[in-house]
């Protein structure tokens, strides 16, 4: 007993003496656009500023500006060659202005308070900004009392992530609850709404805590490891990601049919089911472009080698999916098994594993399946070439991408302490933990292209680090109800905002596991709403895959005819929006932000978006409101500011700025359109790319401003467009009293020329206009049949039609690849 209370006493008193000092600047000098301070403690901060907007902070306890590693996110600090600053010092403090910001750093006590030039404090530390406890520090900020936080990538829990803590630990965890953290991934880069964001660099196991310990102060922190963190000042959310991109590098540009449909199950590992599914999704009409094989299809983990007893001829199954439009992407895991024993051997001899420091033999690491295994040391340069070489295997048989499996690595969660025992060429464990997946999914990539030049690289994977998005697109793991199937509602919804944070934090290209990875399936009829609930919000991920564990099939003619034709409409709404999709897709390349989008990026002044976790913008033109619950008639969906349309019911209008109640049945889909949108389309294919000379349909809602669309258009397969090859066509409309006009451009095209084809405008209006002219020809009035008649290979007419009954008008004119002036009197 007594001990105990000297054990607290001791506690109380050490943590006062460490956490309460308070700490003076002695000197300071600056140089370039970087300033120094040297505190009385022989700590040193420097502040580098990338230019007038982002700053990279460095606080070091010794004085010493050290890192064992360089940054594996960080690629780009130079946003601004020649940026410099001056550093101006009174008898309180030093001030550095930029043309957007005024940095004053108090000396006594030291702090550091970051102000707009119009004097509006953006961030500001507390009067205990650095707290060094033996190789911790954490730094704590100013909270106001309007302040909200969003961020942190993928992490579970509502986007507003005011009053909570995070740890950063890359964590393993099947079934996952909705407020589970640690998890899969680690980006310690988060957004606040006084316009600034910040980006953690550093691996270890860092916290955060958004206001959960106190009312007036915020704070992160890392048991080890250099203290490193970039402030960006933006006006919104949009330009803070921007600039996190250009520091952190742009995400890989997926090839085009990525955004097709995919179907996945744990168990789907052999020939004959994959040859099964695929004819199914083609009898049936339901458009599919990828089948995923799942890790049981090596034959030694992990060698690359088809499973003989499961696959016949794999090379002919590649061909003959090929042929009918199939894209077969395999997982792989990043260990070797001690059973696989010929490659086991081969890489323990050469070192490519991570080992045990205490042996200093390879680290052997339990793996659920395939027995005990090695680690593969992704941070060793020599070990890129040999993965390389073995995953070139199945991509020569036909393959065409990878899903990059547990990560974490798997089984070595922040319970599993002995793996802080494994030690990899750039460091041990505890460094290199929250990086491990990063490095995998480097080595992937980098020997993707090394092998196949000039073809876009396909990787999917689930745990990472700040950074991925150069290297792979990302999904959100095993969620779902294990105990119960049905009772997955909750995690589902709980998907909505993690995919919407992923998109915040650089995982543009994200999936769900559509109908959750976790639960038996033992009643399909039970199962099906929650199934076409999960797949109609699925639609919107930019990759959509339908995922379960085991044998537990999902493909979506299972669940019953109801649910079939409702997945189906679904899934080839997907199909037509590819265009759209695809446009923004390069938005995402150039920018980093996503299609998918967390209200704030659109309506950041609107508080109310602030609180919405199960609505999201698909672009800048639609508002998706899935239903995530069960058996509902109706459903509330926040309209911000503006005028609406039903995309349902397109007669329908609506004023934003408030919550409407909007009846559901299964078939719906709650939609808006914001009035202006031109949202370009194809037409259903089975396979993206499966229709030659398709016409570009422009779905227009016409509103009385001024509105434009970019469609972006490339070969979908190559890097080219990295040499600018794509078309870009700027479609505008004008509505004035007497006409409403679209004009379509001239494409910008470099060697990219898009095919012969159509462009067949959808307008939702009300009225049968007098007269339509093209570039000041009239065209001819005509009827439903003939507009569409010939479409995909008679490029030479021009005609029109309104349908009463839909309020639409139609019109059809050839591509001529020049300006195309379309006006509609009156
Ligand atoms: C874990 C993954 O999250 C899951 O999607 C996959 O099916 C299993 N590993 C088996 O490979």
């Amino acid at each position: 007993m007594k001990a105990t209370h000297s054990l607290i006493l001791f506690l109380l008193v050490f943590n006062l003496s460490w956490s309460q000092k308070e700490l003076t600047i002695k000197n300071a000098f600056s140089e370039n656009n970087k300033a120094v301070f040297s505190l009385e403690s022989g700590a040193q901060i420097s502040l580098d500023f990338l230019n007038s907007k982002n700053i990279k902070f460095w606080f070091s306890p010794t004085g010493e500006f050290q890192r064992t590693n360089l940054s594996f996110a960080v690629v780009n600090e130079n946003f601004d060659p020649g940026f410099s600053i001056n550093l101006n010092e009174s008898a309180s403090s030093y001030e550095i202005f930029t043309a957007d910001l005024r940095v004053i750093i108090n000396k006594s006590p030291f702090n550091i308070q970051i102000f707009n030039k119009y004097q509006k404090l953006i961030l500001g530390d507390t009067d205990l900004p650095y707290v060094v406890n033996g190789t911790e520090i954490k730094t704590t900020k100013t909270l106001r009392i309007d302040e909200h936080f969003f961020g942190l990538g993928e992490k579970t829990g509502t986007l507003d992530r005011r009053g909570k803590s995070y740890t950063m630990w890359n964590s393993d965890k099947p079934c996952y609850s909705e407020n589970e953290d640690p998890l899969y991934k680690s980006i310690p880069f988060f957004l606040s709404s006084h316009n600034y964001g910040i980006f953690f660099d550093n691996t270890y196991k860092s916290k955060f805590d958004f206001g959960e310990e106190s009312n007036d102060s915020f704070s992160f922190s890392s048991p080890n490891g250099a203290f490193i963190y970039y402030f960006f000042y933006g006006k919104d959310y949009k330009e803070i990601i921007e600039s996190y991109t250009t520091l952190t590098g742009k995400p890989i540009m997926p090839p085009k049919w990525a955004f097709g449909w995919s179907q996945s199950r744990g168990l789907l590992t052999n020939e004959t089911l994959t040859r099964e599914i695929a004819q199914a999704y083609r009898k049936r009409n339901i458009p599919c472009d990828i089948i995923y094989q799942d890790i049981g299809w090596v034959e030694g983990l992990q060698n690359f080698e088809w499973a003989k007893e499961k696959y016949q001829n794999p090379k002919k199954m590649l061909s003959d999916l090929a042929d009918h439009g199939f894209k077969v992407i395999v997982s792989q895991d990043p260990v070797v098994s001690q059973a696989t024993k010929k490659q086991w051997e081969e890489a323990d001899a050469k070192g490519y594993f991570a080992t045990d420091m205490r042996t200093g033999k390879s680290y052997d690491m339990p793996w659920p399946w395939g027995g005990n295994a090695g680690v593969v040391d992704f941070t060793k340069p020599e070990t890129s070439d040999w993965w390389g070489n073995l995953q070139q295997i199945p991509i020569n048989d036909g393959v065409k991408g990878f899903w990059t499996d547990m990560g974490e690595p798997a089984w070595s969660n922040e319970e599993s302490t002995d793996r802080l025992n494994m030690k990899h060429y750039l460091g041990m464990h505890d460094e290199i933990h929250n990086v491990y997946g990063l490095t995998w999914d480097k080595v992937v990539t980098d020997q993707f292209e090394k092998h196949n030049p000039n073809q876009r690289v396909f990787q999917m994977t689930r745990a990472a680090y700040a950074g991925l998005q150069r290297y792979t697109f990302g999904w959100s793991g095993d969620s779902g109800n294990g105990e119960d199937v049905n009772d997955g509602w909750v995690n589902f919804a709980n998907q909505i905002p993690m995919g919407l944070s992923a998109g915040l934090g650089l995982i543009p290209f994200w999936t769900t596991d559509i109908s959750g990875y976790c639960g038996d399936i033992t009643d399909y009829p039970e199962f099906a709403e929650l199934y076409v609930r999960w797949l109609q919000f699925g639609i919107f991920n930019p990759l959509s895959r339908a995922h379960h564990e085991g044998n537990n099939a999902v493909e979506p003619w299972l669940f019953g005819e109801q649910a079939e034709k409702i997945a189906k409409a679904s899934i080839e709404l997907k199909y037509e929006m590819h265009p759209y999709i695809y446009s923004y897709a390069r938005k995402s390349y150039d920018t980093g932000i996503p299609i998918m989008r967390a209200l704030i990026l659109e309506y950041p002044k609107d508080e109310n978006t602030f609180k919405i976790d199960d609505q999201f913008m698909f672009g800048e033109a639609l508002l998706i409101a899935p239903v995530v619950e069960k058996g509902v008639k109706n459903r509330n969906v926040y309209l911000p500011k503006g005028e609406w349309i039903d995309y349902n019911n397109p007669s329908i209008k609506y004023n934003g700025g408030s919550t409407i109640n909007y009846p559901v049945t299964l078939e719906t889909i709650p939609m808006f359109v914001k009035a202006g949108s031109i949202i370009p389309k194809s037409p259903i294919m089975q396979y993206i790319g499966a229709l030659k000379n398709a016409p570009v349909i422009l779905e227009i809602f016409p509103s009385d401003k001024i509105n434009q669309f970019e469609l972006y258009e490339d070969d979908g397969e190559t890097n080219n467009y990295k040499n600018d090859e794509f078309s870009l066509t700027t479609i505008k409309t004008e509505d004035s009293e007497k006409f409403f006009k679209i004009e379509i451009n001239e494409p910008q095209q470099n060697t990219f020329k898009t095919t012969n084809r159509n462009f067949l405008l959808k307008i939702h209006t009300t009225s049968n206009p007098k007269g339509i002219q093209v570039n000041s020809t009239k065209i001819k009035v005509s009827s439903l049949n003939k507009i569409s008649e010939n479409m995909n290979s008679n490029f030479k007419e021009s005609n029109y039609f309104f349908d009463t009954k839909n309020q639409l008008l139609l019109i059809r004119v050839p591509d001529t690849k020049s300006n195309i002036e379309i006006v509609i009197l009156k």
